[in-house]
């Protein structure tokens, strides 16, 4: 069994599209081990993007996903981490296939509706980052 995570970020939270984001996942095999709503301080987005801490769109990454409540969820199940990255679609909701999550919700790049753990070893970083052990069931 494969754990991921998944952000439904603030785009897709104030446009009150949560409950059929995770029912993309519920339907198509995922289960929702723990899910939380959450305000991100700048601490925290900065923490969790440090990857991207160089990259010209950091600020605005960080900017964008402090400006209003994110849904973190650990999703469950075989090949999780590529099914979730399937329903996601491509980063830039522009390229997203048609029925993906990001080309029916997002708007742009910054504004992609959600975020997805692009490997199995980061999901697990990603996981404990926003959960601990005893929280997942
Ligand atoms: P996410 O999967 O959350 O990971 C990093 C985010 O940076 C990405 O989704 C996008 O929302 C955002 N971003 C903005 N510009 C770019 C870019 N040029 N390439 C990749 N990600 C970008």
């Amino acid at each position: 069994m494969e754990r991921t995570l998944s952000i439904i970020k603030p785009d897709a939270v104030a446009k009150g599209v949560i409950g059929k984001i995770l029912d993309r996942f519920e339907s198509n095999g995922l289960r929702i081990a723990v899910t939380k709503k959450i305000q991100l301080s700048v601490g925290d987005a900065q923490a969790f993007y440090a990857v991207h801490a160089e990259r010209p769109f950091f600020n605005d990454l960080v900017d964008f996903m402090i400006s209003g409540p994110v849904v973190v969820t650990v999703l469950e199940g075989e090949n999780a981490m590529q099914i979730n990255r399937d329903l996601m679609g491509a980063t830039n909701p522009k390229e997203a296939q048609a029925g993906t999550i990001r080309a029916d919700f997002a708007q742009n790049i910054d504004a992609n509706a959600v975020h997805g753990s692009d490997s199995v070893e980061n999901a697990a970083n990603e996981i404990a980052f926003f959960f601990s052990e005893r929280e997942i069931s």
